[in-house]
């Protein structure tokens, strides 16, 4: 099976549950409060890891509490964490996270995240290439993205872009991932006068792929437009189903299946995840996604 590296985000989520979501300038009580793990690089990672990945994390954590915590997490879901460095002096990121009327609010503090910088990258340049499949996402500095996704390309890796949270990012940039996953909302961001969603999947010819929540995802291939539905969940808690769906998109094509069936797996595997409390806490194992939509190895 194909390594996967992810360059990307390591948070301490503080989930609180509410009845519904404030109001601007508004206080309301919460039903309780989650301390878990999250943080889109490290969601992207145990999400593939769960799905039987070969996948390593590169990011940063401080050197407080919540540290230890992060990284036992990640090792106890199989994620490599060698290259992952603990910063002297830095909080580790947090999460601020409203959960209530089947949707969440964050307020991210990016903290040791921001230290993910290219320099970073030099030093564990090595590691990272000898992944075959890179993600991305855009809660590290986007200087250090841009270049994930140059040296990635360079050195002939396939690049996954998750450009999440939303940020404008140049079209230089983008044409150096073979795939970009946005949501919908991401996706007006990045391509403002694209048109419809058939217009903007056509214009970027098949490396666009637009996560659309309960509606499932749309792609492009062979010059049409591909539907892939979304399985019905009962949803408890959507934050990281957008991770779910990237880490297990980029775990499918590491085990080899076609663009269609990955992004199936990674529908699945994302509805799967909004079931359970916390970004990582519904995040399947291959057996329950197989259990629940019948796949076979390829
Ligand atoms: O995508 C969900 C993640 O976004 C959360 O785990 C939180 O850490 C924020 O980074």
């Amino acid at each position: 099976m194909k390594k996967i590296a992810v360059i990307g985000s390591i948070n301490m989520d503080l989930t609180a549950q509410a009845e519904r979501l404030p109001g601007k300038g508004e206080t309301i009580s919460a039903k309780s409060l989650q301390y878990v793990p999250g943080g889109k690089g490290a969601n992207q990672a145990v999400a593939a890891a769960r799905l039987g990945g070969d996948v390593a994390l590169f990011g940063c954590v401080g050197d407080d509490a919540f540290a230890d915590r992060l990284i036992e997490n990640l090792e106890q879901n199989s994620v490599d964490t060698a290259s992952i460095r603990r910063v002297a002096g830095v909080s580790s990121g947090i999460a601020m996270i409203t959960v209530a009327e089947q949707d969440n609010c964050i307020v991210v503090v990016p903290g040791a995240n921001h230290c993910v910088t290219p320099a970073y990258l030099d030093e564990v340049k090595s590691a990272v290439l000898s992944a075959d499949i890179l993600i991305l996402q855009n809660e590290i500095p986007l200087d250090t993205v841009a270049y994930a996704m140059e040296l990635g390309r360079q050195a002939g890796k396939l690049v996954i872009y998750n450009p999440a949270p939303a940020a404008p990012v140049s079209e230089e940039v983008l044409e150096k991932a073979d795939y970009i996953t946005p949501n919908e909302h991401e996706a007006a961001l990045l391509f403002p006068d694209a048109g419809d969603l058939p217009a903007l999947l056509e214009r970027c010819g098949g490396r666009m792929i637009v996560t659309q929540g309960e509606k499932g995802a749309a792609a492009w291939e062979n010059g049409e437009m591909l539907c892939i539905p979304a399985r019905p969940a009962r949803v408890v808690d959507t934050t990281g189903a957008g991770d779910t769906f990237n880490g297990v998109f980029a775990c499918a094509l590491a085990k080899g299946y076609p663009l269609a069936k990955a992004l199936q797996i990674a529908n699945t595997a994302a509805s799967l995840s909004t079931e359970q409390p916390g970004a990582q806490g519904g995040m399947p194992t291959w057996a329950r996604v197989t259990e629940c939509a019948g796949f076979e190895e390829p």
